[in-house]
């Protein structure tokens, strides 16, 4: 039995389960804040073909070899343990294990960001919650408490929040402690009730609020703005961004679907189900394209504005439309919900290392792992602030001018995350024994040949140069 599900639990209860907490981990703040922000910033379409190339061709094949190592991983529940335990089936060093542990130290770091960035969200979810359910009572139904208000006004509602580092603080503390809260409970009745609530209720919105979009808002220049690729505006950072993107977004490199996959019974057949976790992760960051920017263009926002988009330009749309301090209160809901799945299981890859390594209960386990996360999270608040100043990566030219949380994100996303993905793809594609993996896979014949193409050939080559070149830009002139 699995050291992380031991004391009475079993894992997943079902292959639903687990499908439905794996697109949990995935969709998130990534689908939703992040994958609009850069299409907005690379121009839409170019960036969005890249994105999508880089999820059929690497992201998908990946995520087949994470969760297949974390099931072949013999009974441990974390990422360095299984890769080690592959390597030693394989025969080969167990030093392959390193990019393990480069992913449970990604997923700590994400997390701490994460859950300052879910704190905002919050922070949104009851500001816009105030307003709806003020309206109901006030006599104006529905209309956001802010119309006919200046736009600085609304826009205050941000800089506000960025102006009290505890108030800031107070919210990542609330959705640290929530995310605790679930994943100290376990995997299944923690982890997995959470996810078959969650995540229902996140695609009713999102199919909602995009209908709604769609009758009020600007649908066809948002369609052109996402499909129509303008080519000459994709620099190779922008490639190295949309690389980072796919990883992020598919919860890559951050031991999220290694730890999952140790929870996976050996009846489930893997590859489709790798299938269904890339197709939903982007058929949501799609959607939630056209859920934002129809009301962008509507507003007559910027849609490059950045980070600012969503908490700053959108808030503003809501208060102009009909109904909208519902849908503004339903779209806030909606992230918060994606932000929650997604922080779950980046506790739980490194609480299931902790528990693993240092053979302490789940609960404690769950609150070291918590609470360290947390503290780096409060160094990020405070780069909002007193420590604005500190440039973590400054001698490094695309890190010059990153704040504290830019940084953790920039460096996860652009160097560990892929620096993972290249190790692990070189492993399961050279390294590992190919029995075994053409067992777990389940994939036969020209199947298992293209995936392990993919794997042992394109993933590492393109993973490679993108990475030199996205990291150090200069060397293309
Ligand atoms: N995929 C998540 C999102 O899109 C973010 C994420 C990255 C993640 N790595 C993870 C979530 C590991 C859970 C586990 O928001």
């Amino acid at each position: 039995m699995v050291a992380a599900t031991q004391g009475g639990e079993q894992g997943w209860s079902s292959r639903t389960a687990f499908v439905l907490a794996a697109i949990g981990a995935a969709v998130g703040l990534g689908n939703i804040w992040r994958f609009p922000t850069l299409a907005g910033e690379n121009g839409g379409g170019a960036f969005v073909f890249v994105y999508v190339v880089c999820v059929i061709l690497i992201g998908l094949p990946m995520v087949l070899v994470e969760i297949m190592l974390g099931r072949a991983g013999g009974g441990h529940a974390n990422a360095i343990g299984s890769v080690a335990d592959v390597a030693e089936q394989s025969k080969v060093s167990r030093k392959w294990s390193i990019f393990g542990g480069c992913e449970v130290l990604a997923a700590f770091l994400i997390l701490s960001f994460y859950s300052v960035v879910a704190g905002w969200v919050l922070n949104f979810v009851f500001i816009s919650g105030a307003d709806f359910f003020g309206s109901l009572f006030s006599g104006a139904p529905l209309a956001g408490a802010h119309v006919g208000e200046p736009q600085e006004a609304v826009t205050g509602l941000m800089g506000e929040l960025f102006a009290s580092p505890w108030r800031m603080l107070l919210l990542h503390a609330l959705f640290m402690a929530t995310t605790l809260g679930i994943v100290a409970v376990g995997v299944h009745d923690g982890i997995e009730k959470a996810a078959s609530w969650l995540m229902p209720s996140f695609f009713v919105l999102l199919v909602l609020i995009t209908i709604y979009g769609a009758f009020t808002g600007d649908f066809a220049r948002a369609l052109a703005f996402l499909f129509t690729p303008d080519f000459s505006r994709l620099s190779p950072t922008a490639i190295n961004e949309a690389l980072g993107q796919a990883f992020f977004s598919l919860s890559l490199g951050s031991a999220a679907l290694i730890t999952y996959g140790s929870y996976v019974g050996s009846d489930v057949k893997l590859a489709p189900t790798a299938g269904m976790i890339a197709a939903a992760d982007t058929g949501v960051a799609i959607l939630a394209g056209l859920m934002i920017f129809p009301i962008v263009f509507t507003a007559g926002l910027d849609p490059s504005a950045g980070p600012a988009l969503i908490f700053q330009s959108l808030p503003i749309a809501f208060q102009t439309m009909p109904a909208g301090a519902l849908i503004g209160f339903a779209f806030f809901l909606l992230i918060f919900f994606a932000a929650l799945t997604s922080s779950i299981s980046l506790l739980e890859g490194p609480v299931a290392w902790t528990i693993d390594t240092f053979g302490i209960a789940r609960r404690p386990a769950a609150v070291i792992v918590a609470l360290a996360s947390f503290v780096v999270g409060v160094a990020c608040i405070l780069g909002y602030g007193a420590w604005s100043d500190v440039r973590l990566l400054g001698f490094w030219a695309i890190f010059a001018e990153t704040d504290i949380l830019d940084t953790i994100d920039g460096f996860t996303g652009k160097v560990m995350l892929p620096l993972a993905g290249l190790g692990l793809s070189i492993f399961a594609g050279w390294r590992a024994d190919r029995r075994l993996i053409e067992a777990q896979t389940g994939l036969t014949g020209g199947a298992f040949l293209l995936w392990r193409g993919l794997v042992a050939w394109l993933a590492p080559f393109a993973v490679f140069l993108i990475l030199i070149f996205g990291l150090f830009p200069w060397l293309l002139g």
